[in-house]
């Protein structure tokens, strides 16, 4: 691999025990992966920022990283803690649990990178440009980055995500390269997708048919930035779908819709069939519902307010959480949505999501969700799941039950 003099000198621990550490990590990767180069990236998102699931040699590890001089070099974001950073204690967090997780953050702020620990940073102010590099962790993130935005990463694990942030670079390969970027699947959409959760179920069935393939999905004729949002994260958690491109839509595929023999890629038919098929599988919860939450891939501003205009006047039978940015929440709070919610019973939680907090201590048993990345984390962390479309999840909210 071809390093320029600044980077062998990075490597050599000529700036420094963190930034040294950080290089070994990239150009490790780069070996592996046969990257002939390094290229610059414009930002990064980190993950792997929940005490669940770093525990106290996850703060050890990014202590030491702090204080061997690890301090990033480009606008970085985190991913979602385990806990509402704020209001943490009113929502019923364990002080223990918390005092740790706050442990967390400051290991990272130290690394110079700012408490903004969302899943969707492209709402809160990372925002990447086409044809940018960057080294983005989060999967949903990644998904939405290559294929609603153009921009170019591989699904960073939390370390190469950092170690990019601290040397402003990550080695060149995987979707870095143009021909890494070509469909490899074509998936005839042959049914009316009528909303978030029915994006959700394409890319859950995307994610199992195709594993990691890059798709191109021809048969959508509109599709909102969310639905998007939702598509990429489904697929990302049931196969590791880190880009596909929408016909017309998104902005490679309105590239490959002038260039791509679709013929000669292996096809796929998405039917109502299959549509009915991935709700049927996921639905194989209790009826009695005690958790509704909204909020994966997390929450904007649409689909928060969507949420309480429905909730408005109601009395909510089952527990509603929305969680979202704290930018989000504090804009839905200018709007008095969180008061509509609140009245109603629910509450929207910033900060964290319901895969890394430590739910089972609320004594959550039955969850139902609209996203079908929520779908398949909490199911496999043992919850009883429903999924279906927002209107049926408010309605499982407000009578307690799911009667679909
Ligand atoms: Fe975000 Fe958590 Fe879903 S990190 S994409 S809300 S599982």
């Amino acid at each position: 691999m071809q390093l320029t003099s600044e980077e062998e000198a990075m490597l050599a621990g000529e700036h420094g025990e963190g930034i040294q550490k950080a290089m070994e990590i990239i150009v490790a990767l780069g070996k592996i992966y046969g990257a002939e180069r390094l290229v610059p990236v414009t930002s990064v998102q980190v993950a792997g920022v929940s005490y669940k699931n770093l525990g106290d040699a996850g703060i050890e590890f990014l202590e030491e990283w702090a204080n061997a001089g690890g301090k990033v070099k480009v606008p970085t974001t985190l991913n979602p803690a385990g806990m509402d950073l704020d209001d943490w204690k009113e929502i019923g967090f364990d002080p223990r649990f918390a005092e740790k997780q706050l442990k967390v953050i400051s290991a990272f702020q130290k690394m110079g990178i700012p408490p903004t620990c969302t899943c969707t940073p492209y709402l809160a102010g990372n925002i990447p440009k086409f044809g940018d590099h960057i080294a983005w962790a989060e999967s949903s993130a990644v998904s939405y980055a290559n294929s609603v935005i153009g921009a170019r990463t591989n699904r960073e694990g939390g370390p190469s995500a950092i170690a990019a942030a601290i040397v402003g670079r990550t080695a060149e390969f995987g979707y870095h390269l143009d021909e890494n970027r070509m469909p490899k699947a074509w998936i005839s959409v042959e049914t009316e997708l009528g909303g978030f959760s029915d994006f959700g179920t394409l890319g859950y069935w995307m994610g199992k048919q195709l594993g990691n393939k890059v798709s191109w999905i021809t048969g959508i004729n509109r599709a909102t930035n969310d639905e998007l949002k939702e598509l990429g994260a489904s697929g990302a958690a049931s196969g590791g779908i880190a880009l596909y491109h929408v016909d017309e839509i998104t902005p490679e595929g309105r590239i490959y819709s002038k260039t791509c023999q679709k013929e000669r890629l292996e096809k796929f038919v998405f039917t109502e069939r299959e549509k009915r098929e991935v709700y049927e599988t996921i639905g194989q919860g209790s009826t009695e519902i005690d958790l509704v939450v909204f909020g994966c891939p997390h929450a904007s501003l649409e689909e928060v307010k969507e949420i309480a205009m429905a909730v408005k006047n109601k009395q909510l039978k089952a527990n509603l959480w929305i969680t979202t940015s704290k930018p989000v929440k504090e804009i839905a709070k200018r709007m008095g949505l969180n008061r509509i919610i609140e009245d109603a019973g629910g509450r929207i939680l910033s900060d964290m999501c319901a895969v890394v907090s430590p739910i089972k201590n609320f004594g959550f048993k039955s969850i139902a969700v609209n996203s079908g990345k929520y779908a398949w984390y909490l199911a496999n962390q043992g919850f009883n799941i429903r999924m279906g479309k927002t209107s049926d999840c408010i309605e499982a909210a407000i009578t307690g039950r799911w009667e679909k």
